[in-house]
């Protein structure tokens, strides 16, 4: 996290720390991280969009997990188009009724109570049940999934090299976990194909050549690490949201075609990622700043989705607004290959809520506090009552 995000409360709302850092400094080096903050929406979308100059091959997640997230082309264009095809918006809009099925179910066990909290009962499971069923693994195991998702995303408590290593020693330890768990799944599907993610990428060949392990394994963990956090935190700051502005929930109950851009102005000013970080490949210039190959390059999605050159009037939450080009998905060769799934899950989930349950509200005096992580930008509980 960034020296200016020192407290609780601007964790909670960073944005306006955002506002002014673009406006004072909308590119910086910060010693401190040995690291270039990029802030403006024309800088963000001219690194995102130049991946010769911007490598992605940073280690994320402690060593390098050798995912596609962390890929240049060509071996990103390769992989990317093969695992493309099991997320087309074609494939994912078949999840529609089975979702909802899922967040009815999940709703069911709260609904007689009156309360419930957002991220624990909804946010949470919903995507981990998804994406274990689109992977193929057993579903009693999503506790273990969620506490392995849980590390792959964390960052250090503290602003110091022991808490650092701390964090890394146990990213490394829940890799070699999940590790050892996919290589028996990607086993059993090697001997008895099934219908799921896993048994497609063993078939797949890349110009003749099957994937190897490693590829096989980095791809699973990657969708875990991916597709759940971000997922849950879209589903709960939706929620806080509609609990901050009343009127949107009555919209939406009104005219629920408003859903799907209620997700998408949810996720421009809510964005579950708030920065996405490359390495410069050669001395390349930005915003009238040099930066020398070989450097960090954090570009804050959160402070271009407010840029008020790119949006017309970025601090008001608009519920139909367009355009709405937010990169809260990336932009690029590296969009989010979840986006269809993410969006399709948001919606059920907020359509399910405001089918079911009226006038959600959040418990005031509850104390929030935010995840700890640099790149993530959500809450850990968000309890609600409701009628
Ligand atoms: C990539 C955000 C959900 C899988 C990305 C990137 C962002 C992002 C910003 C680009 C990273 C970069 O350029 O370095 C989000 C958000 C989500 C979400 C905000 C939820 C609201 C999902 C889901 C899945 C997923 C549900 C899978 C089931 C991926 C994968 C990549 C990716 C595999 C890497 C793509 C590549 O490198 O070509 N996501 N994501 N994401 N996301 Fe998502």
């Amino acid at each position: 996290p960034m020296a200016e995000l020192d407290t609780r409360e601007k964790r909670l709302l960073p944005f306006a720390v955002f506002n002014q850092l673009r406006n004072t400094t909308p590119v910086r080096y910060d010693e401190s991280r040995d690291s270039w903050d990029v802030f403006r929406y024309e800088d963000v979308h001219r690194i995102l969009k130049d991946p010769a100059n911007f490598s992605s091959q940073r280690s994320l997640v402690g060593k390098e997990s050798g995912s596609i997230l962390t890929m240049d082309p060509p071996r990103h264009s390769q992989l990317r188009s093969l695992v493309n095809k099991a997320f087309t918006p074609r494939v994912i809009a078949n999840l529609e009724e089975h979702i909802t099925a899922i967040a009815n179910d999940l709703l069911d066990a709260v609904a007689d109570s009156g309360k419930m909290d957002m991220v624990h009962d909804l946010a949470t499971p919903l995507p981990v049940i998804v994406i274990a069923e689109l992977l193929g693994v057993p579903p009693e195991d999503r506790e273990l999934f969620k506490d392995w998702s849980d590390i792959l995303v964390k960052g250090p408590d503290k602003n110091t090299d022991e808490a650092f290593h701390q964090v890394m020693a146990e990213k490394g330890q829940a890799i070699r976990e999940l590790n050892g768990y996919f290589a028996k799944i990607v086993e059993q599907r090697r001997k008895e194909p099934r219908e799921d993610l896993i048994s497609l990428l063993l078939a797949a060949e890349i110009e003749g050549q099957k994937l190897d392990d490693s590829e096989i394994l980095a791809f699973s963990i990657l969708l875990l690490a991916a597709g759940n956090e971000t997922t849950t935190n879209l589903i709960t700051n939706s929620v806080r949201l509609l609990t901050e502005q009343q009127d949107i929930q009555s919209q939406l109950r009104a005219n629920p075609a408003l859903t799907a851009s209620f997700i998408e102005e949810s996720l421009r000013f809510y964005p579950p990622i708030q920065a996405i970080g490359r390495v410069a490949t050669a001395d390349v210039e930005i915003g009238g700043k040099r930066i020398k190959a070989g450097h960090q390059v954090v570009s804050w999605v959160a402070s271009a989705n407010r840029d008020e050159t790119k949006f017309v009037d970025p601090e008001q939450f608009i519920l139909d607004r367009k355009p709405n080009a937010h990169l809260s998905f990336g932009f690029g060769i590296h969009f989010c290959l979840g986006a269809p799934l993410a969006r399709l899950e948001g919606q059920i989930a907020i359509r399910t809520l405001m089918d079911r349950m009226k006038q959600i509200e959040f418990v005031s005096g509850t104390e929030l506090s935010y995840i700890q992580s640099p790149f993530v930008y959500g809450v850990k509980q968000f309890p609600v009552t409701f009628k």
